[in-house]
């Protein structure tokens, strides 16, 4: 029987389908060393984004035919040493555009209305209704940048709330912004006439500290900026500064430049700014979606059929 190491927690009905043609055994919270030492033994490598799969971890899985991420980026693998390998590369592209795109939206909704600020203030015991007077979405101007799957379903809720929608994406049609209802823009434009930016892009090259404080002194001082994408798209330092002169509004983040989320001048600022540790996937529905998805695509692999990489 072959072996599978599940390394971060991954719904049960994905271990279900493994077991059907492999020994799975799940060991979550391994140091990279324990990987190292153990990984030699198995077969594939179920994670999700607590596990980081580096070239160490690849060359020391010699039996390695594949690896699997139980969500959409694959950036917490390195997918070219494992390619040298021979070892196959697979995710779940869409299983979780739902649950990351509604997540977004919670984040907008709670910013705006400083949800979650004014809970903690009830629940110790005040009764203060002048701090949390917020903002309404309805007519307000989004930004989104990054117009693929999380994008556009947060543009047609958004466009159901009654926003109007301008977009930046630099591989995507006017057609399809059009079909989307949003304008697009360049993102310069989008920087400086957003009421509220949503961030729905991988994180490149091209897009890291993409938000700088360049950009951020573009943005409207009654601007909010959403962050469920990649940590490192914005600058945290120069967003921590801008929040903290009122340069812009708020921000809310589900991702950070290193997770989970060390010392940060994030952690000291107070309702303008939301920080949520890596929940945009978390869902009962998005996770079973993830787990079957990769778990079929492991099954299929070690009985020798062939794979759809990613
Ligand atoms: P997608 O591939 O469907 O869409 C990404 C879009 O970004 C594409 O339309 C692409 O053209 C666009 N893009 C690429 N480079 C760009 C640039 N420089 N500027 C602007 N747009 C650019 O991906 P998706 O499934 O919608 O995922 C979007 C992001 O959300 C990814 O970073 C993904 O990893 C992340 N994500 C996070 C969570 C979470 O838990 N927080 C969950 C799921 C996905
Ligand atoms: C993803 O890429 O799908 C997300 O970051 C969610 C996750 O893996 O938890």
């Amino acid at each position: 029987m072959p072996k599978v190491l599940v390394s971060d927690p991954i719904d049960q009905v994905g271990i279900d389908i493994l077991s059907q043609v492999a020994t799975v055994d799940v060991k979550t919270n391994l140091t990279p060393e324990q990987l190292v030492q153990i990984i030699p033994e198995y077969d594939a490598l179920m994670i999700r984004s607590g596990s980081r799969v580096t070239k160490e971890i690849i060359d020391a899985g010699t039996q390695l035919k594949i690896i699997g991420r139980a969500g959409v980026g694959v950036d917490n693998v390195d997918v070219p040493a494992a390619t040298r390998r021979g070892i196959v590369v697979v995710n779940s592209p869409e299983g979780n555009t739902i649950a990351a795109a509604e997540h977004a939206l919670a984040m907008m909704l709670s910013l705006s209305r400083y949800v979650p600020d004014a809970n903690s203030s009830v629940k110790s015991g005040q009764w203060d209704r002048k701090s949390y007077v917020g903002a309404e979405v309805y007519k307000k101007t989004l930004g989104v940048v990054g117009l693929g799957k999380i994008g556009s379903h947060v543009a047609n809720v958004a466009k159901a709330m009654g926003m109007k929608l301008i977009a930046y994406d630099p591989f995507i049609s006017t057609e399809r912004a059009d079909q989307l209802g949003c304008r697009l823009v360049e993102l310069d434009l989008l920087l400086r006439e957003a009421d509220y930016i949503t961030l729905h892009m991988p994180k490149t090259p091209e897009t890291t500290h993409l938000i700088d404080a360049e950009a951020l002194a573009k943005m409207k001082p009654n601007a909010r900026i959403i962050n469920c994408a990649r940590g490192g798209i914005i600058d945290e330092v120069a967003l921590a500064e801008a929040l903290k002169n009122g340069q812009i509004a708020g921000a809310a983040l589900d991702v950070y430049e290193t997770e989970p989320l060390g010392e940060s001048a994030l952690r000291a600022l107070g309702k303008q700014a939301i920080l949520t540790p890596h929940l945009g996937a978390s869902t009962a529905e998005a996770q079973v979606n993830v787990a079957i998805d990769v778990a079929e695509q492991i099954r299929d692999v070690l009985l020798g059929l062939p794979a759809r990489s990613a």
